[in-house]
């Protein structure tokens, strides 16, 4: 059956305190809402559809740069979450399948859990709901059912009598319908309730009352966890965490101490990688298997190949793309460049719009200059160069193969194929002078003459 995820994000999150909309805000190097596209997209949604809001335009910028297939609904007036949904009707228009109704600023919902709900509608349910036990359900939504479990209706609180008030089986607010059922149901719901609101869990009951089925599936209270304030998102990225850190060792990564790495949403790691302490990955992390990542290292926006070790205390930025078997030491930072196979670029170093071929070696504390102030320029290294230490390449460069740049140069012009660059001054040697001069400024420390 194909799934259309519908993404609920037009309100104001006021206890964010920011100047930000608060689906915006960022978990695991991503803004909440694309914790719930992710999930559009591991469940290969024929639609997804982000409801928007306070902050619209921001919202509607971000939504299209994760995904340009995603349609966005603006809702002028938070009147409810049934109203919210309504909204969609226009862009569900010819989808014959399920909607999936999830909320933005909930991202720790599982795959496995939102497939549990697919499953249990293909058994032909009419609407699911995914219910918690809530250890405190003051605010939630009550799921009440009957003593065979079928989903009889969901009572907010504010409507609830004592008697339900008692219950904790809670609403998380993700739902899962027929497509059709909605059409018929959502212009049925009203606002005739304590809150003047659309409330979107009426349609359980407007369902049952139409001789449809509801039923609801449970997860852990943890998964529903709804991002409200900066506590709330702290305690949500601890909990990404621990599960993000939990997965790649189970996929063959060694931790030598988890909790002192931070993965992004979307980093990608291979069998047999070691990551040691304090080790922090932005977006957009690629790293194959076999790679060693040494303490305090800083990793975002690369892709790093098989057997390359990194660090201690390297930064990799956006571009930076390593071949198998390459060396990246302490204290060298690597921007928009590509390296290849088996070159060393060890310590002290930046290499930043540069292309370096391979089994060269830069030597400690190289730069390349790649900016003029105005324009970024590039340089290019070939095969089996070496780099003497301390040497400044000024970008735009070229430096052929197996070339050799004496320590200390600054290398403005290019280098042919096999040649020998020197670009410093030449050294002056005075026989004798030195210590003479020592002798001097000894006897004036201490006041006496030679
Ligand atoms: C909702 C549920 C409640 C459930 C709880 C779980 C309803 C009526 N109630 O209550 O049963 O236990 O979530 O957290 O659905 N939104 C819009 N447009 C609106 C209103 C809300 O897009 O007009 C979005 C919000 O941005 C948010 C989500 O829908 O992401 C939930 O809205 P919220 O106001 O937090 O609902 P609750 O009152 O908490
Ligand atoms: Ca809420």
């Amino acid at each position: 059956m194909p799934t259309a995820v519908v993404i609920l994000a037009a309100g104001q999150g006021t206890r964010m305190q920011s100047d930000t909309p608060k689906v915006l805000h960022t978990l695991a190097g991503a803004p909440l809402v694309a914790h719930a596209m992710a999930s559009a997209r591991t469940l290969d949604a024929e639609r997804t559809i982000v409801v928007t809001g306070h902050g619209g335009e921001a919202v509607t910028a971000a939504v299209h740069e994760i995904d340009p297939d995603a349609q966005t609904v603006t809702q002028e007036e938070q009147l409810g979450t049934g109203h919210a949904l309504l909204q969609c009707l226009d862009a569900l228009d010819g989808f014959d399948g399920d909607v999936l109704v999830l909320y933005g600023d909930t991202p720790l919902i599982r795959q496995e859990t939102l497939e549990a709900m697919l499953e249990a509608r293909a058994t032909g349910t009419g609407v699911i709901v995914l219910g918690f036990h809530a250890a405190n359900p003051t605010g939630y939504g009550r799921l009440i059912r009957d003593p065979n479990g079928a989903l009889l209706e969901i009572v907010e609180e504010k409507e609830a009598s004592d008697l339900q008030k008692a219950e904790t089986f809670c609403n998380s607010g993700v739902i899962a319908a027929d497509a059709n059922l909605l059409r018929t149901l959502l212009p049925r719901i009203s606002n005739d309730n304590a809150k003047g609101e659309y409330y979107l869990t009426d349609i359980v009951g407007l369902a049952r009352a139409d001789g449809h089925s509801a039923t609801a599936v449970e997860c852990d209270e943890a998964e529903t966890l709804g991002v409200n304030s900066r506590i709330d998102l702290a305690a949500a990225e601890r909990a990404f965490q621990f599960r993000a850190r939990i997965e790649a060792m189970e996929n063959g990564a060694t931790l030598t101490d988890p909790d002192t790495v931070f993965f992004a949403q979307d980093t990608i790691i291979g069998r047999d990688v070691t990551i040691g302490p304090n080790v922090v990955f932005g977006p957009d992390v690629t790293i194959e298997s076999g790679v060693n990542i040494h303490p305090f290292c800083h990793l975002e926006g690369c892709h790093v190949s098989r057997g390359a070790v990194i660090g201690p205390f390297a930064r990799l930025r956006p571009g930076a793309e390593l071949s198998e078997n390459t060396r990246v030491g302490n204290f060298v930072e690597i921007k928009n460049a590509t390296i290849a196979e088996n070159t060393k670029v060890n310590h002290l170093s930046y290499i930043g719009d540069a292309t370096l071929g391979s089994g060269t070696n830069i030597g400690a504390g190289t730069i390349t200059c790649n900016y003029d102030g105005v324009f970024k320029h590039r340089t290019s290294i070939g095969d089996n160069v070496f780099v003497g230490s301390n040497s400044a390449l000024v970008a735009p460069v070229t430096v052929g193969n197996a070339a050799l740049i004496a320590a200390g140069s600054t290398i403005t012009d290019d280098v042919p194929a096999g040649a020998l660059a020197l670009a410093r001054s030449r050294q002056s040697t005075k026989g004798g002078i030195g210590k003479r001069l020592m002798d001097r400024l000894k006897s004036l420390k201490h006041g006496t003459r030679h």
